[in-house]
């Protein structure tokens, strides 16, 4: 493209692909900017807006409702739920997260649920949204690549995120949807029940380890995690995608996995 030249219709959607809008929310164009019905309260500002929303609102007609409501629900809804089935029949029915809307479908697990180790990560991005699985995309490949260094694969391994929707544009999840997803991921651990728990990142860890300290500092170390009827052992390591954009880590998530095989034999002859 020439400065002086106006960008092609093709021009104009790779530059929106690279800066991360791949998915339409809606038929018509909507100007967020100018409508008021279309940016929440909390994030207008008085004079031009000089910020985009925090989050981009459900469509006009399926509004999730307001966050504390929407999170007792979750509460609710998980703390019944009496299996992973029903769980996932519960989340497929559950509006009360925003980002069911502008997803394609739900990504609820991938793996075996009688596995003795369960790894999670932040959200689905584009891949798991169009396949419904989680980390199939290229940092899934990489997941992949490091648990079958220890022996392990999606056949005795469990595999979720804290957030069962993809964001869209592959944003970060706002403060109030991770707590919407909360009780969900909870009581997806408590069911599969295992003896090791690795979070992948800092948004995971952060999350289900209750910790404001930064992966560089978590990754590596042991935490217990409570479900409520029992202490799982849990370790935070790097996220794949990081690993891909910063390859000089995997030495550490190596060390890592290596603690992980351990506590896994350790637990076994128990
Ligand atoms: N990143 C995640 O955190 N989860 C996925 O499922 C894919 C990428």
């Amino acid at each position: 493209m020439t400065p002086d030249s106006a960008p092609t219709a093709r021009q104009l959607l790779a530059f929106y692909l690279e800066a991360g809008v791949d998915c339409a929310l809606t038929d018509e164009p909507a100007n967020r900017l100018s409508d008021p019905g279309l940016i929440p309260a909390a994030t207008m500002l008085p004079e031009p807006v000089k910020t985009m929303p925090a989050a981009i609102p459900a469509p006009r007609g399926e509004a999730a409702p307001p966050p504390e409501v929407a999170i007792m629900a979750a509460r609710e809804a998980a703390r019944t739920a009496p299996s992973l089935e029903a769980l996932r029949a519960l989340l497929e029915k559950f509006d009360g997260c925003a980002l069911k809307f502008t997803a394609t479908r739900l990504v609820f697990a991938d793996g075996n649920p009688q596995a003795r180790i369960m790894f999670v990560g932040e959200a689905p991005g584009r891949e798991e949204d169009i396949e419904g699985l989680p980390f199939v995309g290229r940092s899934g490949k990489l997941l992949d690549r490091m648990i079958a260094a220890i022996g392990l694969n999606r056949g005795n391994a469990y595999i979720a995120n804290v957030i069962p929707w993809r964001p869209p544009g592959n944003r970060t999840p706002t403060p109030q949807e991770t707590q919407i997803c909360l009780p969900f991921i909870q009581r997806q651990i408590e069911l599969v029940n295992p003896d090791v728990l690795v979070t992948l990142g800092n948004p995971s860890t952060q999350t289900l380890l209750s910790t404001r300290e930064g992966i560089m500092k978590t990754r590596g170390r042991w935490f217990d995690y409570d479900t409520g009827t029992r202490t799982i052992r849990a370790l935070a390591t790097f996220h794949p995608a990081y690993l891909l954009r910063s390859p000089s880590y995997k030495r550490m998530a190596w060390q890592d996995l290596r603690s992980i095989a351990k506590a896994l034999e350790s637990a076994s002859s128990r």
